[in-house]
């Protein structure tokens, strides 16, 4: 499928970087407003610069935009896509609001056309391992998940030296504006919303702790730096959910089952190692088993993932995961249902001081499956 990028900052080179894992990708071109940084990724990565939208969009070679600009601006240019003919991939949040990411998903629909969002996170080998484990009863029944999204103190980080390969330096305005919720619930909320099928309510608590990250540089948007919320699934799952970037660095996840419990300590790793212990019981004691099982990863194939920075994640998997569908005529893991669906949850939390901290969700999503190399039998 033929794709060009829109926006060519600090993300865009892991998109760049991991391509070449997906040959059924083509890539045609990219843009930024900023034409500099456009150029930077187009020489590197031997490829056309467009000039501006227009000419991008008016490219009828190019099916699938792939949105890599800063959230504020996701709404413009994918509904621009959108209305231009293109399948659009949205790197997250689907859109600031969820006004905004409803209209994006129903102009898709009324064009017969895709869009999906980032993080692809649940495509990954870790992912997909917890989730086969789950399906095959590896904890019994799940009652209850634990999931950190924890940064650490990143206003005290040196945050101003971080550059992506191609030399962009990372966003930390944005980043503070945007806030960690928005930013980052995501990644856990996927993963949960596909285990554990469409949420109910969200329950949420949300506040700035630290006003003054910038003290030289007024932000424009007064983002919570710190979220905690409580999820019903339908199926009766619930998960707490806390994001901060104020606790120490912590993205690990626990599932608590009737049997045991299931949990990886790094969900940004596609390599991150699964494990479980089970419930035993000696004389009129219960407790965990003190001796892990470490579940073997699932995957496709041996890629070996070299993302310089936090991330250690496959970023193109999420495109070629929309494309694929569309060319197989099948629902994306990652489509317009399940994306916008995830996006309610994380705007819920997000501005759970304005909207109070109770909110029932008005959207849901037909159940979704594991990718092909992870089905089969129990490991
Ligand atoms: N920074 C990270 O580590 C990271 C990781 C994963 C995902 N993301 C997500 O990726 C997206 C981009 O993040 P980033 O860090 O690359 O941000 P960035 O600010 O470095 O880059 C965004 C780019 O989009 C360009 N842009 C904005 N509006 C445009 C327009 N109308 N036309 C053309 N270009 C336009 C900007 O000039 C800028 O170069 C965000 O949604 C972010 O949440 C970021």
């Amino acid at each position: 499928m033929n794709i060009a990028i829109v926006g060519c900052g600090f993300v865009a080179d892991y998109y760049l970087g991991t391509l070449a894992l997906h040959p059924e990708l083509k890539l045609l071109g990219v843009l930024d407003k900023q034409a500099e940084r456009a150029t930077t990724l187009a020489e590197r990565y031997q490829t056309r610069r467009y000039r501006d939208l227009d000419e991008l969009l008016g490219d009828e070679r190019v099916e699938l935009v792939v949105n890599l600009t800063d959230p504020r601006s996701h709404y413009a240019i994918s509904h621009a896509a959108l209305t231009a003919g293109k399948h659009v991939y949205s790197e997250k949040p689907l859109a600031m609001t969820f006004d905004d990411a409803r209209a994006l998903t129903e102009l898709a629909a009324e064009r017969g056309l895709e869009i999906g969002s980032a993080p692809c996170s649940l495509l990954g080998e870790t992912a997909q391992t917890l989730w086969h484990a789950l399906r095959a009863g590896a904890i019994g029944k799940v009652r209850l998940v634990y999931a950190e999204m924890d940064d650490g103190m990143v206003h005290k980080m040196p945050y101003r030296k971080w550059r992506s390969e191609s030399g962009i330096p990372w966003p930390y305005k944005d980043e503070f504006e945007i806030g960690c919720t928005l930013e980052h619930a995501g990644y856990d909320l996927t993963w949960l919303a596909a285990w554990f099928g469409p949420a109910v309510s969200v329950t949420s608590f949300a506040s700035v702790q630290i006003p003054d990250k910038l003290p030289d540089e007024p932000l424009d948007m007064d983002s919570p730096d710190f979220s905690v919320a409580c999820i019903q699934f339908a199926s009766g799952v619930v998960a707490r959910l806390t994001c901060s970037i104020v606790a120490p660095h912590d993205h690990s996840l626990k599932i608590i089952g009737d049997e045991g419990v299931l949990y990886t300590n790094d969900s940004w790793d596609y390599h991150s190692p699964v494990y479980s212990r089970r419930l035993m019981s000696i004389r009129r004691k219960t407790f965990l088993n003190p001796v892990k099982k470490r579940h073997k990863l699932l995957q496709d194939k041996v890629v070996k993932i070299n993302t310089r920075g936090a991330q250690n994640m496959d970023f193109s998997r999420g495109p070629a995961e929309l494309a694929s569908a569309i060319r197989e005529r099948r629902r994306s893991r990652l489509g317009a249902d399940f994306s916008l669906h995830v996006i309610e949850m994380a705007l819920a939390i997000h501005y759970a001081r304005e909207q109070g901290a109770s909110y029932r969700m008005t959207t849901t999503f037909e159940p979704i499956e594991p990718m092909p190399w992870a089905r089969g039998e129990a490991s």
